[in-house]
């Protein structure tokens, strides 16, 4: 997708014909937005009856309102509630659109191109208007019909490991022509996608997830000892595997699990009890099953993760300390301090948490604290970590040295530590959570987990949701390239990649972590378009990933800058990409799925009084 803006080699762009864009509404009527998805946090919450066949909430209720700012007019009021899957709402929209060049204009008939066939391979830079004609809908889309959707499912079910006979989660790969390692070990964070995708399954496959969550549970109350040093009892495996072995001539099997004592690098999975409580909430929203959650040693489960994370200390943030690698990106990338992608899961984590442990004298400390957390972390996020160009407009001119809690710098960043690539990288219109923010230090770096979940849990509110959007949108070419998406930007080069990286020969420019491409990452994007309202994005996305995944065997990730090179080290047959694609065309197909990991804005937390810019103050 070409970019909107021009080149700017100014260090703070202000362009003249680029003018500043309205304030949109979170649900304002934008082509994207016109399509509302109001999927309760809790299906029991919503009894409307605006539903459409498949259960999705769409509106068209605010059609009327002007288009002054959008690319494309609509003609008249959509028929959205015969638009069920975004395939169909995509038809819908484009079938309402009337010619008007413009920049988003030429991205939308790209998707059109595309869903008629016309695909080149090549991510389009150009193009015309929208065309009125619409789509054919020669794309496949559902399960039934698209071979690549089918040998998806043929291969997630290939991954299931097996333990007595029941499955308990996927293998991370199943690359016949590379090393095992421990990929072929079962990931609790790269089990989510599968799990998604096997509660989306119609009919859903629910008992792998439930032995999935009870089986890591159990490997959670093992004694966990690295040398002489007995790790925290909250602490949730890594990974595990099943092991097999011969007594009295009978096989038996064993669960071993690894608390980051084996991992290169001995990384500390961090987000491993995150992603097990988020999991759970979704387990529940999809099966109903709370006499799960209700089982005492779940519910103990629950507490000793937060336990860990809300213990007193030296803090004088409500965010999280952690090490460098201590989650999805497991190797050192400079990532130690607070960064965003733990952050964000602990405040989805604390959400789920808070509706799921039991009320009660016995619970109410620590469901105090977490309702205390929510309110400070969502605090420190939403002011500290939100960048846009009017909040880059004043770190630029910050003071250092300022004493006292009046200070605007709170925390002594140097505007020289800018780096030079940000300035051309903000766009007008959009904003983003920064990577990591402590004292004296900023990490611009964009982190796509961090700030989609931090969208999927509430912690962006929905005017800062919309700009993380609005930024991906406008930063297409940098953030999805040809192959989607990448995991952070941009890549650390040269020197700084030596002194962060500690010379990591995987993790070389635009490879691997540091800024490669991990199709995985599609789901949350996905899920993340379908919550702001904004299909189309979407749909291209998935489209750039149909031109290759399955041909190129599935890899874990893609390496150069827009990611056009199958990862230099990359395992073929990785399950969470394949994973991630069955979840990202569920939501589309249906996109109520959405509900399963989306929670709703919890509107007992106060927005923090600040004024920033068009993306931020916008109501
Ligand atoms: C890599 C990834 C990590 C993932 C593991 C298994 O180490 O960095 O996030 O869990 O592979 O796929």
């Amino acid at each position: 997708m070409a970019s909107t803006e021009p080149e700017n080699n100014l260090i703070i762009p202000h362009n003249e014909t680029e003018k500043v864009p309205n304030p949109e509404k979170p649900h304002s009527p934008t082509l994207q937005r016109r399509v509302a998805f109001f999927i309760a946090d809790d299906v029991k919450e919503v009894v409307d009856n605006n539903y459409s066949s498949n259960g999705t909430a769409i509106t068209a209720d605010e059609t009327t309102e002007s288009s002054d700012n959008y690319d494309i007019e609509v003609s008249d009021k959509l028929p959205l509630r015969r638009a069920s899957t975004i395939d169909g709402i995509c038809s819908e929209m484009l079938k309402s659109v009337a010619v008007k060049p413009s920049p988003s204009a030429t991205k939308l008939d790209s998707v059109n191109h595309d869903l008629n066939g016309g695909s080149t391979g090549d991510t389009p830079r150009a193009g015309g208007a929208v065309k009125s004609n619409g789509i054919s809908g020669n794309h496949p889309t559902t399960g039934v019909e698209n071979p690549m959707v089918e040998e998806a499912w043929d291969r997630l079910r290939k991954s299931y490991v097996f333990y007595k006979g029941q499955p308990v989660g996927t293998v991370a790969a199943s690359d016949p022509s590379a090393e095992a390692l421990n990929y072929n070990q079962v990931f609790v964070r790269d089990f989510f996608p599968s799990a998604l995708a096997c509660l989306m399954k119609e009919p859903p496959e629910a008992d792998i997830v439930k032995n999935f969550l009870l089986k890591t549970l159990h490997l959670q109350g093992r004694e966990k000892k690295i040398d002489n040093f007995t790790l925290g009892e909250g602490v949730m495996p890594a990974s595990f595997k099943v092991k097999k072995y011969e007594r009295c001539e009978r096989v038996q099997e064993t669960l071993e699990a690894d608390y980051g004592g084996s991992a290169i690098g001995r990384v500390a999975p961090m987000d491993s009890g995150f992603w097990w409580i988020i999991l759970l909430k979704s387990y529940v929203k999809s099966t109903r099953d709370y006499s799960l959650v209700d089982m005492p040693d779940v519910q103990r489960g629950i507490k000793l993760i937060l336990n860990l994370c809300l213990s007193d200390g030296f803090d004088t943030f409500p965010s999280l300390l952690c090490a460098d690698a201590c989650c999805m990106i497991d190797r050192r990338m400079g990532i130690y301090g607070y960064p965003i992608e733990i952050q964000a899961l602990f405040f989805y984590a604390l959400r789920c948490a808070k509706q799921m442990l039991k009320e009660g004298a016995d619970n109410k400390e620590l469901l105090d604290k977490i309702v205390e957390k929510i309110k400070a972390l969502s605090f420190h996020i939403r002011s500290y970590y939100w960048l846009d160009y009017t909040q880059l407009n004043n770190i630029y001119r910050y003071r250092t040295e300022e004493y006292s809690h009046t200070a605007v710098n709170k925390f002594n960043v140097s505007p020289d530590s800018i780096p030079d690539w940000l300035f051309e990288f903000m766009p007008l219109k959009g904003g983003y959570f920064i990577g990591n923010v402590s004292p004296a230090r900023m990490d611009f770096r964009w982190f796509l987990i961090g700030n989609c979940i931090a969208i999927l849990g509430s912690l962006a509110t929905p005017q800062q949701a919309s700009a993380i959007m609005d930024l991906i949108e406008a930063r297409w070419d940098e953030l999805i390239g040809e192959m989607p998406l990448k995991i952070s930007y941009p890549a650390l080069d040269g020197y700084e990649w030596s002194i962060v990286t500690g010379y990591d020969p995987k993790n070389t420019r635009w490879s691997y972590h540091n800024g490669g491409s991990w199709p995985v990452l599609l789901w949350l994007l996905t899920a993340a378009c379908i919550k702001t309202g904004r299909p189309l994005m979407a749909k291209q996305a998935v489209n750039l990933v149909e031109k290759r995944l399955a041909n190129d065997g599935w890899p874990e990730y893609y390496d150069g800058k827009t990611g056009r090179y199958v990862g230099k080290q990359a395992r073929k047959y990785q399950t969470w990409s394949i994973a991630g694609y069955l979840v990202a065309k569920k939501m589309m197909e249906n996109p109520a799925n959405l509900m399963l990991v989306s929670l709703e804005e919890d509107k007992t937390i106060s927005k923090p009084k600040l004024t920033r810019s068009a993306s931020w103050s916008a109501t």
